[in-house]
């Protein structure tokens, strides 16, 4: 009998190669210290600390999460220490993890994100920068950049120039047509794009009859989201010649498969990580199980092999 060889699961985004395709999703997994006792972050694909701004945020007042059937209402509102808050306190611990670092970005006009891209690209231990473009863009009114490709190519554009950085753009998923969104970040000079952000929902408590969350309204995460997320990695996979990492509602390798199946190359573990911080390392486990069974001995044949 031959013996049975570990597949390959290494993947390629930009210009950095990931030992596996599983990555933490910025917001759930802290600035990755506080999971150290549950798992060994050299394991992972990579981690995404929570989203930073130029300067520090307090967030939204609370309740700022609210369990509902088969998902959560966030309302962090994007508390984080600040570019520099990040540096001194938040990268330090980075230096001994070897696994690549993924830094979430976000701003309120084209020059904040364009600020941040210039000083991240100096700061040695980053290998890639993911642009969280959900944000209201405070010159156009507040819609968000996400909103427009148009906006969306002009915002990448401007940020492609600043950085050799790998660079991902992050999709929301509350628009008509995010294929279109996902076109403008690839024509701006994306590597990568992710998807997808929450849905902006909300919950009311019938006996105070007010909002369950302080800021009225939360973006929607976890298992209830995954069945739109899959449709909306598909169709984006089926768009654009940039890699695809898809995520919502992941909570175990199946579900991670079936996003590789419908094309992307890498997913990302964002609600589960609440549930049990374990996730990232189960759906590592699961998916080398599933080649093995598969007789698969890349992941490249999995990706994008659903038949339809
Ligand atoms: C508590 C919480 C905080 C989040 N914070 C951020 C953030 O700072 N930046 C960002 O781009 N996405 C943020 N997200 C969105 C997740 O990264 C992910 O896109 C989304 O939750 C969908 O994946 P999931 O269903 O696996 O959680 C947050 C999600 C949650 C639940």
């Amino acid at each position: 009998m031959k013996p049975i060889r570990t597949p390959e699961l290494s993947v390629r985004i930009g210009n950095i190669k990931l030992k596996n395709p599983v990555i933490v999703a910025s917001g759930t997994f802290g600035f990755g210290e506080e999971y150290k006792d549950f798992l060994n972050l050299d394991d992972l694909g990579a981690i995404i600390p929570k989203g930073i701004s130029l300067k520090p945020m307090p967030g939204n007042p609370p309740p700022r999460i609210f369990e509902t059937e088969g998902g959560i209402l966030n309302s962090i509102g994007l508390q984080n220490p600040g570019f520099e808050g990040f540096i001194k306190d938040k990268l330090p611990y980075f230096k001994n993890i070897k696994t690549h670092l993924l830094i979430n970005i976000f701003g309120n006009t084209q020059k904040e994100y364009m600020e941040l891209a210039r000083r991240f690209n100096e700061v040695p231990g980053i290998s890639g920068l993911e642009m969280n473009i959900s944000c209201p863009n405070v010159e156009r009114g507040g819609i968000a950049f996400c909103s427009d490709p148009k906006i969306v190519y002009q915002l990448v554009r401007a940020v492609r120039k600043l950085t050799k950085l790998t660079l991902i753009v992050k999709l929301s998923p509350n628009v008509t047509d995010i294929s279109s969104m996902a076109k403008g970040a690839e024509e701006g000079g994306a590597d990568a794009v992710s998807l997808i952000n929450t849905f902006k929902a909300m919950a009311i408590n019938i006996r105070s009859k007010k909002p369950e969350l302080g800021n009225t309204f939360g973006g929607l995460s976890g298992p209830a989201i995954k069945p739109i997320a899959l449709r909306m990695v598909w169709e984006v996979s089926q768009t654009v010649n940039i890699p695809v990492i898809g995520m919502g509602g992941i909570m175990k390798a199946e579900d991670a498969i079936e996003f590789i199946l419908v094309g992307a190359s890498a997913v990302q573990i964002g609600t589960a990580n609440l549930i049990n911080p374990r996730t990232a390392i189960e759906v590592i486990q699961g998916i080398r199980h599933y080649l093995i069974q598969s007789k698969m001995q890349r992941i490249q044949e999995l990706i994008g092999a659903f038949r339809y």
